[in-house]
Parts: C-alpha cells; sequence; structure tokens
C-alpha cells in the first residue's frame, strides 16, 4: 500500500553534505568535509563533572519536564553575554533551543506561509534552504563577494520579491566563509526596517574569530527586526544538542507554542549540566584554546595550498569560522574531484550543492577545524595531485571519468578574484 507524503515533502532532498558525511566516515579517509570541531577541544572532563553533579544533587530538577523557553540560569547567562556584545537581550527575549538549527526551523514556522518569499545569500546553508523548502517557501539566492553579501541589491530585491524574511550567516559564512562588512551589516539594517522585513542572523561561528576585530551583530543594529541565532556547538560541543534564539520580545510567546508543538523543551539534563558548567568553567579561555588551534590548522592549510595546488586554483583566506572555499582550475568539476579525492581517501565537499538555483560546479569547500596540521598536510598534498592529476587528463582528452571535460564551472563571473582572494558569484538565482 501506497502512503502519500505531505505536498511540502515531495520536493526534499536530503542534504549533500550529510550524504558525504556518512562516507566521510570511512576510518582510512582523511575528511575535510563536515562542519566538525576538533574533539579533542570538547571539554569532556569538565562536562563529565557537571552532569555528574546535577545529577547527584538536584536529580529532580535536572531530570523533569522544564519550560518551553528554557532554564532560566542558563537564558540569564547567554542574555550578559549577548549585551556584551550590544543586543539588548534579557532573559525573557532568549529562548533556549535543541541547536541553532532547530532556531531556523521555528523563526520558518513562525514566519513563513506557503509561497512565502526568503532572500538569503548565494550560495548558501544547505540545512537552512532545507527547512525553508519544508514550509513551502520559494528562496531567492542574492550574490556575494569576499565582504559577504552584497547589500547594495537588496533593496531593489526586496522591492521585487517582497519577502517574508531576509536570512544570512554574516560571520564566517557557510559555506564560503566570508564575513559582511561593517557598512553592509549597517545598510542591511537599513533596508530591513525600511521595508520591515524580519531578519534571520544566524551566528553558528562568530565566537571562532581569530584574526580582526569583532563585527556588530546584526541584532545589535535592528534589534525589533532581528531574530539572532546562537550555539554551544561550535564553542563546547554539538553532541549536547544546545542553542539559543533572542528574537523581538512580542514574537517570542509565538516562538514558544511553536516550539512547544515541535519537542515540548530542550532537553533539561543538557541545561542544567551546562548551567552547573558555567558557574565555574572557564568559557573564555576555552574560546581561546579554540581560536588558537583552528587558527593553527587554517594556517596548515593556506600553506599547504600554497604548496600543492595546480595554477588557476584560488581559495578564500578567513579571519575566523570552520571553512574555507575553494576555486577549481578552470573546466575542473566539483563532482569528479569529490569522486577522484575519495579514490585517494580525502573526502571534500563539492560547491554545487550550496546553491540555491543551477549549481554551480567550480568550487569546493573545505573544513580545517577536524583534522590536525599534519593530516591538513598529508590530505592537501593528495588533494593537490588529484587535481594535477584532473587537469591533465583534461588537457588530453575531452572526456574524464565519464563526465563532459569543460562543462562545469557553469555561470559567469564566478571567479574568487586573485591575490587578497574577493570573489563575485552570479545573478539572482531561484529556486
Ligand atoms: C550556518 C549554520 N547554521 C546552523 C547550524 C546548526 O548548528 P547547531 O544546530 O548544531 O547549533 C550550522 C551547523 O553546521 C551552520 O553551519
Amino acid at each position: 500500500m501506497n502512503i502519500e507524503t505531505a505536498r511540502r515533502m515531495r520536493g526534499a532532498v536530503p542534504s549533500a553534505v550529510r550524504e558525504i558525511l556518512k562516507v566521510a566516515e570511512r576510518p582510512d579517509v582523511l575528511s575535510f568535509a563536515g562542519g566538525l570541531p576538533a574533539p579533542e577541544l570538547f571539554p569532556a572532563l569538565e562536562l563529565s563533572e557537571a552532569y555528574a553533579s546535577v545529577l547527584r544533587d538536584s536529580p529532580a530538577a535536572a531530570l523533569q519536564y522544564g519550560i518551553t523557553e528554557g532554564f532560566l540560569p542558563l537564558r540569564e547567562w547567554i542574555a550578559s553575554r549577548l549585551r556584551a556584545q550590544g543586543i539588548p537581550a534579557t532573559a525573557e527575549s532568549v529562548m533556549v533551543v535543541s541547536g541553532s538549527q532547530q532556531g531556523i526551523d521555528l523563526v520558518a514556522r513562525v514566519l513563513l506561509d506557503p509561497g512565502d518569499t526568503v532572500l538569503v545569500e548565494n550560495p548558501s546553508y544547505v540545512a537552512a534552504l532545507q527547512a525553508f523548502a519544508a514550509y513551502e517557501a520559494r528562496v531567492v539566492g542574492l550574490p556575494g563577494d569576499d565582504d559577504g553579501l552584497r547589500t547594495e541589491l537588496l533593496e531593489e530585491a526586496v522591492r521585487a520579491h517582497r519577502p517574508a524574511l531576509i536570512y544570512l550567516v554574516p560571520e564566517f559564512q557557510n559555506p564560503r566563509g566570508t564575513t559582511l562588512a561593517q557598512d553592509r551589516r549597517r545598510e542591511l539594517a537599513a533596508v530591513a526596517a525600511r521595508h520591515g522585513v524580519p531578519v534571520l542572523e544566524d551566528d553558528p561561528y562568530g565566537a571562532l574569530r581569530f584574526r580582526g576585530a569583532p563585527s556588530t551583530p546584526i541584532a545589535a543594529l535592528a534589534d525589533g527586526l532581528t531574530f539572532y541565532l546562537g550555539t554551544f556547538s561550535k564553542t563546547l560541543a554539538p553532541g549536547l544538542r544546545l542553542g539559543w534564539i533572542h528574537g523581538p520580545k512580542a514574537l517570542m510567546r509565538t516562538l514558544t507554542i511553536a516550539k512547544q508543538a515541535c519537542d515540548l523543551q530542550t532537553a533539561t539534563l543538557s541545561q542544567h549540566a551546562l548551567a552547573k558548567l558555567l558557574e565555574t568553567f572557564d568559557y573564555e579561555a576555552h574560546l581561546g584554546r579554540i581560536r588558537a588551534e583552528y587558527r593553527t590548522r587554517r594556517e596548515a592549510m593556506l600553506r599547504a595550498l600554497e604548496h600543492s595546488m595546480p595554477a588557476g586554483t584560488r581559495w578564500s583566506r578567513p579571519d575566523g569560522g570552520l571553512f574555507l572555499w575553494l576555486e577549481l582550475p578552470p573546466g575542473v568539476r566539483d563532482d569528479e574531484v569529490f569522486r577522484a579525492a575519495l579514490a585517494h581517501s580525502v573526502a571534500v565537499v563539492p560547491g554545487s550543492g550550496f546553491f540555491v538555483g543551477p549549481p554551480e560546479h567550480g568550487y569546493l569547500r573545505l573544513n580545517f577545524s577536524n583534522q590536525s596540521a599534519s593530516n591538513i598536510a598529508l590530505g592537501i598534498a593528495r588533494l593537490g595531485q588529484t587535481l594535477h592529476t584532473l587537469g591533465a587528463a583534461q588537457a588530453a582528452g575531452p572526456r574524464v571519468d565519464g563526465i563532459e571535460a569543460g562543462a562545469g564551472a557553469a555561470g559567469t563571473g564566478r571567479a574568487l578574484h586573485g591575490g587578497g582572494v574577493s570573489f563575485l558569484s552570479t545573478t539572482t538565482f531561484q529556486r
């Protein structure tokens, strides 16, 4: 007997990144694929003590149902950190969620009707696109460059598409690693305010800055319109599944009702254990260790790329976060690189999966946080060899590995411009 799914799930496709992660789990594979933090940096001992402490001293509270908004001491801690970033948060404006991914889903659930438009930077974080698709939204991609979303195009796009939401990852964007420039943040906030368009500011990586001055969150510039998402996934451990939404106070109740329908509340035990940990744990010192390690790994990757990549390959130089974005030499396709690299036990993410609308096949996303500096050198050397081989095969004949050589690299103006590395994406895409 056939069970028919709801209309909104009919076009649903699995995230290419998550599918690739399954392959990358092979023990022989050096993976630059996932957005995985370094497990050596998880504060496992401190967390185990915090869990033991709440289970020993307050089991009735730590194991009981809790309120949907989240454990108050944790919300107070989060609100005070947000205030330090210039966001006028209070415990009442903060809700604890089961990872910032749930925050994306809840904001979409509360704001989007079928057919509504969401404006995003193109390329964009895939699981956010999946969430918008699940609410039958139309997603319109706007290009970015090395300073993030090209906000000079925003007002015209807002006029043309009347979006119900603007979604962006302004700090060390996934997948390109770019940061939205300060003047563009102001421009974005001004356009949002002029047209009354809510903004979903997804900031899982902001705490992982290892170069340059901190940015002003959009939530500090357009507080009444911005939903700000943060997470402990990249700073403590993703397995905790703890993140937060700070939003306009008038909307927090609706978000709470939406979360009730979703999962009632975020796991009480995780919230109590984390609140206990934060009573004594030096979170700032911990962030300092992570930033130092990721800076080292990023440097290792940049050095290895300079050493190993063939002419015509270019890459971004992120100031934080987990990823860099690599432009392949002209005519080399991301999917053929993926397959050939895997044959050499290296996993990368083809960039095409991140695009809204027609995929561009000239890019890879590389993660630098999850491998040691020596593994990075080894893996990037193998990737370089792969690209040299593909380039040579392509020069020798019209077909490579069953794929029409030169058929990729679709799109115009997709170049990362050399040296200082800037990149221009293409025209507005729709989906
Ligand atoms: C841009 C972005 N947003 C949200 C998330 C979800 O993070 P979590 O649900 O673990 O907080 C991720 C995870 O990689 C991400 O890259």
